[in-house]
């Protein structure tokens, strides 16, 4: 297999992997901590190839962003289009907060110790510069399953889909081939999850459990996640985002990873608002009464041509 530089990060469209590390930092605000960046930055591309070539089968993803608040730090000239602080909303017992961070590392293998070598590597080369916000190693449950038990990922976006969902194109020239992300980890509530019936989390889902089959649309409560995230812009299309969510736990928390990747910031904005704000009779998504969102940010990953350029 032949490895090659694309025209944007290979972590963006490519398929589910068995384990990721999701590493978000905090950066000095100093003249030399932005000037050091800036060189990291550079080398992430070459990084992330020879990685790819030395271990051909681990299909190894090294996807670098940066989030909306540094942004100006790092290229006070040139900024996406759409970049945004993340969406923070509250509403009832439910809120989605942002507590910003600077930087995501958000690597991803078949294999968690090159994962976890990329991810030293790279940390190690930042140095004292930045400090660490979070660590959160992510890994496939089951076939593919969160941790509430359904599967996961079975409506994303696929093959060359992925790319239109997922990149930035000609609308912002500067940043084609880019990607926004928004990123939350949240925390469930797998003892409250476990004490309502099957049949129960099934109508919260609109899917059913065990066979992973999509309910009817005229089945799904007002209140289903995926009624709550299913839109339609004014002519009728969905309304789409490319995610990569990963459960994580240990026997004291647990939980999922969200991430979103799209060409713009407003899918992920609108299906928040459709679970958090409801619909017009007050529906919100019931998914989130058995879970909580301990963080969110927004960054944007720009393509490797764009990261070389900064050295
Ligand atoms: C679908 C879980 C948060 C957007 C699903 C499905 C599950 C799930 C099990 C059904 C299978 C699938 O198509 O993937 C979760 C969990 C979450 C969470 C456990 C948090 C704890 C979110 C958030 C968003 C979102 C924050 C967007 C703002 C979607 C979309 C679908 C989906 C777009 C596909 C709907 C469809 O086309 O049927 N989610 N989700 N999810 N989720 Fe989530």
């Amino acid at each position: 297999m032949e490895f090659v530089m694309t025209r944007f990060q290979s972590g963006i469209t490519a398929e589910a992997n068995a384990d990721a590390l999701f590493i978000t930092l905090k950066i000095a605000r100093t003249h030399e901590a932005s000037g050091k960046l800036r060189r990291i930055l550079a080398e992430i591309p070459a990084t992330e190839l020879k990685f790819r070539r030395q271990y051909p089968d681990a299909d190894m993803h090294i996807t670098v962003a940066i989030g909306s608040e540094y942004w100006d730090q790092l290229s006070p000239e040139q900024r996406p289009a759409q970049l945004t602080a993340f969406p923070a909303l509250s509403s009832g017992a439910i809120n989605m907060p942002h507590t910003p961070v600077d930087l995501l590392l958000h690597i991803r293998s078949e294999r968690h110790d090159l994962n976890y070598e990329a991810a030293v590597l790279l940390t190690e080369k930042l140095g004292d510069d930045v400090t660490l916000a979070e660590e959160i190693h992510g890994f496939r449950y089951l076939d593919s399953r969160d941790l509430t038990g359904f599967v996961d990922g079975t409506e994303n976006p696929e093959g060359d889909h992925r790319a239109e969902v997922a990149l930035v194109g000609d609308e912002d020239p500067a940043f084609s081939g880019g990607s926004y992300i928004h990123l939350q980890r949240y925390e469930h509530d797998l003892k409250a999850w476990n004490q309502i019936t099957v049949k129960q989390q099934e109508d919260i889902l609109g899917r059913t459990k065990e066979e992973n089959r999509e309910y009817a649309s005229a089945d799904k409560a007002a209140f289903a996640h995926t009624k709550r995230v299913s839109l339609k812009d004014t002519e009728g299309r969905s309304i789409e985002i490319l995610r990569h969510s990963m459960p994580y736990g240990n026997l004291s928390r647990k939980g999922l990873v969200f991430v979103s990747y799209c060409r713009s910031p407003e899918p992920f904005t609108k299906m928040l608002e459709s679970m958090v704000l409801g619909d017009s009779a007050g529906h919100h998504d019931h998914l989130m009464d058995f879970t909580s969102a301990v963080t969110g940010q927004a960054f944007f990953a720009p393509s490797p041509q764009w990261l070389e350029k900064q050295a």
